[in-house]
């Protein structure tokens, strides 16, 4: 086995995009040449799913009907909620949203089709499915009664309600509905790149969002926030925080929610969630969470500003959903209902100007070897 460290296709450029810019030294997020401050600020989670889409940010009629759309998208299947419910309640929710989107790939009458029309129809209605099954998960494995979506609303209120329960107050849609943005694209990441690989092969638009899916899962990627979470659970309290971050120091241990392969800045998104956090947790009179993590930044950082390491999106978008009040375990799949937006803009690319992805190996293994019989080995 080799011993150098594999380049993880660190600075390779692979294709061509002009769907999300990143500034990694200035610690800069461009969607579609809009910063993502102006964006936070300024639009909707929808608008900026017809942006990342369409390249242009809606007309109030364009608006509309990507509304309408979504809202008449918003509906279970009966066959997928047969399957879920055959599901064991433990399962994790991201591999929920996996099998979902694969089974939605067997009910959807334009799966097999790879016209851009039958393309962008697949897009809006997995993005108003993936909330749908991943608030529909925790309520099924629950015992609840699942919900209906309210088509007046907004996606942002409608993940709330149908999580929840309670119709949620104006500032949680309007957090939520930031937090959805801020996740909407991120340029080659680990699972719009693994979604591009699969459509590469001309496979169809689900199967390259069950790939993203089942790539943003793992904990050094989208799974980092459930991992933060993890983190501040077993600190427990403010008082704890030096203690375990002398012993993660000792432990050489990773902190989940720092580092990033291209920020060498603090993450754009963490700035944004961190006042996101301060604020949400002040209006639920529960800032321990928030000022924990902002403990954990002032002690860990001095250690590996040199190294580049700062903290990226995960770090307190942990404390913000949980003072909102969804469960750990959802926080990826959150991650998900928002980047399968920029997944799609990036498979609409992919599909419109296509080589397929097959890079090489540096052999490092023995040749010239003769096969033995087994009585010789
Ligand atoms: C996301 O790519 C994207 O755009 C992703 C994302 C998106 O929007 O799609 O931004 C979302 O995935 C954010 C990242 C979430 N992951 C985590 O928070 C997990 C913790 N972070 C690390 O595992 C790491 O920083 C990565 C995976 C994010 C980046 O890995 P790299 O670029 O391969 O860097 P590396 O592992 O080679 O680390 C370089 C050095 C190493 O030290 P040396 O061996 O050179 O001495 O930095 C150290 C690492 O040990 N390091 C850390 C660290 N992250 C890197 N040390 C302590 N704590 C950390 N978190």
């Amino acid at each position: 086995m080799s011993d150098k460290k594999p380049s993880g296709l660190e600075d390779v450029v692979v294709a061509a995009s002009s769907i999300c810019y990143i500034d990694g030294k200035r610690g800069q997020l461009v969607y579609r040449g809009y910063d993502i401050d102006d964006l936070v600020k300024n639009a909707s989670f929808e608008e900026v799913a017809w942006l990342l889409w369409n390249g242009n940010l809606p007309t109030q009629s364009e608006l509309d009907s990507l509304r309408h759309d979504l809202a008449v998208a918003m509906h279970f299947p009966r066959h997928l909620l047969e399957v879920l419910r055959e599901l064991p309640f433990d399962s994790n929710p991201m591999r929920v949203l996996a099998i979902a989107t694969a089974t939605l790939g067997t009910l959807d009458p334009d799966a097999d089709s790879m016209t851009p029309e039958a393309n962008r129809k697949k897009a809006i209605r997995l993005t108003a499915m993936l909330p749908l099954v991943t608030t529909a998960w925790h309520r099924i494995r629950n015992g609840y009664d699942l919900l209906e979506s309210n088509p007046e609303k907004s996606l942002a209120w409608n993940f709330l309600y149908m999580l929840t329960g309670q119709e949620p107050d104006d500032y949680a849609v309007e957090t939520f509905d930031a937090a959805l943005i801020l996740h909407a694209d991120h340029e080659l990441n680990a699972s719009t790149f693994s979604a591009r690989v699969t459509a590469a092969t001309l496979s169809d638009l689900h199967s390259s969002v069950c790939s993203a899916i089942n790539t943003l899962k793992g904990p050094l990627h989208g799974g980092a926030n459930e991992a933060v979470m993890r983190m501040l659970e077993d600190i427990g309290s403010l008082d704890n925080v030096d203690a375990y971050m002398e012993q993660m120091r000792a432990d050489k241990k990773k902190v989940m929610g720092f580092g990033h392969r291209v920020y060498k800045a603090k993450d754009p998104r963490a700035v944004i969630l961190e006042g996101m956090s301060e604020e949400l947790g002040k209006r639920a009179n529960d800032t321990k969470w928030f000022e924990m993590t902002r403990r954990v930044e002032e002690i860990f950082q001095p250690t590996v500003a040199s190294k580049g390491i700062y903290p990226n999106v995960d770090f307190y978008s942990a404390s913000a959903y949980h003072v909102m009040g969804i469960p750990g375990d959802m926080f990826t799949p959150i991650f998900a209902c928002s980047r399968v937006v920029g997944w799609t803009a990036h498979l609409f690319e992919q599909y419109a100007n296509n080589r397929i992805f097959r890079p090489s190996s540096d052999y490092v293994g023995p040749t010239g070897r003769k096969w033995q019989p087994v009585s010789e080995r």
